[in-house]
């Protein structure tokens, strides 16, 4: 088998790779995963699913029951698992950086292992430390303790990236920060990638993070991929119910002001034809307790004008047409309108907003409640998010 294994430097596949602990637990079952030279795949899951058992058997930290794993296209258990982790980088959540030892001498622990000279190790520490923007003159002598937690993480990172190793395994690094901090340095990794292409496996059980910073995402449910994808892919296109409801709560908790209008359009219950008396129309309105009504071209599916109580009452004593009684200036386009766009017209008047396409076509309308419900919702999951971190 390992013969006929061609993956280039920096690849990591595993095939009906299976671990069972000792106690008879089945933490990975039969797991087919290829990780491609420089992409950032993120393991994402619930607890439980297998994410670190994954990340460990990469470096041998645990060890398959069964199937095959290859780093580089060889098989990592004819490798020697000393050398092997010291050619992958490894960062894991509260970083266990040596108390003792200044930020020079953690970051420079694989280097002076593998028995580079202290000059290029020097040299290297300081590259490092003016990459992740920490001036080199300050922060070499500190010792872990005189770090901000987010600052002990970004050397952690830096540790890892030292020896310069092809691959990096992160498991939940920024797990522990406050949510700022996390972002500082998701960004940062974000932009580090850019430049130095490492093959990242990155194990996360924050669907936010896995779509910010990921090129693949591999949601795992009890040890198996449930689906894998772009974030775009997965996001577009959840397979099923689990992989909704892994990624619905985590979308709802980060949906912002500038994100679009169209997840909260309705179906609207008034409408009326533009031949119609307004008489007729204003009867129908009455009965049913409606201020407004949206006008709309049956045929065509054209949006006329929205009609309010009103206009369309003045309408109807002239004996027009409900057409007479609209105003066509209240609007939003789809595609273009942000939630706040909505909110701000609502919060001037609060009637609800049509919503056209760019062809003036009627799509339908947003509502007050719809919004108040959104706001809800996600304050619930801001809870819920705050009880489990
Ligand atoms: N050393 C171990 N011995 C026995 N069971 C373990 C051990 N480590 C993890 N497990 C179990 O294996 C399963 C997967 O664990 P893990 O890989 O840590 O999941 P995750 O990182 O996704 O939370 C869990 O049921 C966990 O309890
Ligand atoms: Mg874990």
């Amino acid at each position: 088998m390992n013969g006929e294994i061609t993956a280039e430097k920096g690849s990591v596949l595993f095939k009906k790779v299976t671990k069972t602990y000792s106690d008879g637990t089945r933490a990975v079952d039969r797991l087919d995963l290829e990780i491609r030279r420089g992409e950032l795949v993120s393991l994402i899951g619930p607890s439980g699913c297998g994410k670190t058992t994954t990340l460990k058997m990469i470096n041998r930290l645990e060890e398959p029951t069964e199937g095959t794993i290859t780093v580089d296209g060889m098989d990592i258990l004819s490798t020697d698992p000393v050398k092997l982790r010291r050619r992958i980088g490894y960062v894991v959540q509260e970083i266990a950086l040596f108390p003792h030892l200044t930020v020079a001498e953690n970051i420079g622990v694989v280097p002076n292992l593998l028995g580079w000279p202290a000059k290029k190790t020097r040299a290297r520490v300081n590259e490092l430390l003016s990459m992740a923007g920490l001036s080199p003159e300050k922060y070499r002598f500190r010792l872990p303790d005189q770090l901000s937690g987010g600052q002990k993480q970004r050397i952690g990172v830096l540790r890892a990236l030292a020896s310069d190793p092809q691959v990096i395994l992160m498991d939940e690094p920024f797990g522990a920060l406050d949510p700022i901090s996390r972002e500082t340095l998701q960004n940062e990794l974000v932009s580090l990638q850019k430049d130095l292409k490492k093959t990242i496996v990155f194990v996360t059980h924050d669907m936010g993070e896995a779509l910010r910073i990921s090129d693949r995402i591999v949601i795992l449910r009890k040890g198996r991929v449930e689906q894998e994808g772009t974030p775009e892919e997965i996001q577009n296109s959840p397979k099923n119910d689990f992989v909704r409801s892994f990624i619905g709560e985590d979308r709802l908790s980060r949906m912002s002001p500038d994100d679009p209008v169209e997840s909260i359009i309705e179906d609207p219950w008034g409408k009326a034809a533009p031949w119609e008396s307004a008489a007729e129309v204003l009867e129908r309105m009455e009965e049913n307790d409606r201020e407004f009504i949206q006008v709309i071209d049956p045929k065509s599916g054209q949006w006329l004008g929205m009609a309010l109580l009103g206009r369309v009452r003045r309408a109807a004593s002239a004996g027009e047409t409900v057409l007479k009684g609209v105003n066509r200036d209240r609007k939003l386009y789809a595609g273009e309108a942000t939630l706040r766009d909505a909110a701000e017209m609502l919060s001037d008047r609060d009637i609800s907003i049509p919503v056209l396409d760019g062809d003036g076509h009627f799509i339908g309308v947003i509502t007050s409640t719809a919004l108040a419900r959104l706001a809800v919702e996600r304050l619930r999951s801001g809870t819920k998010e705050a009880q489990t971190a």
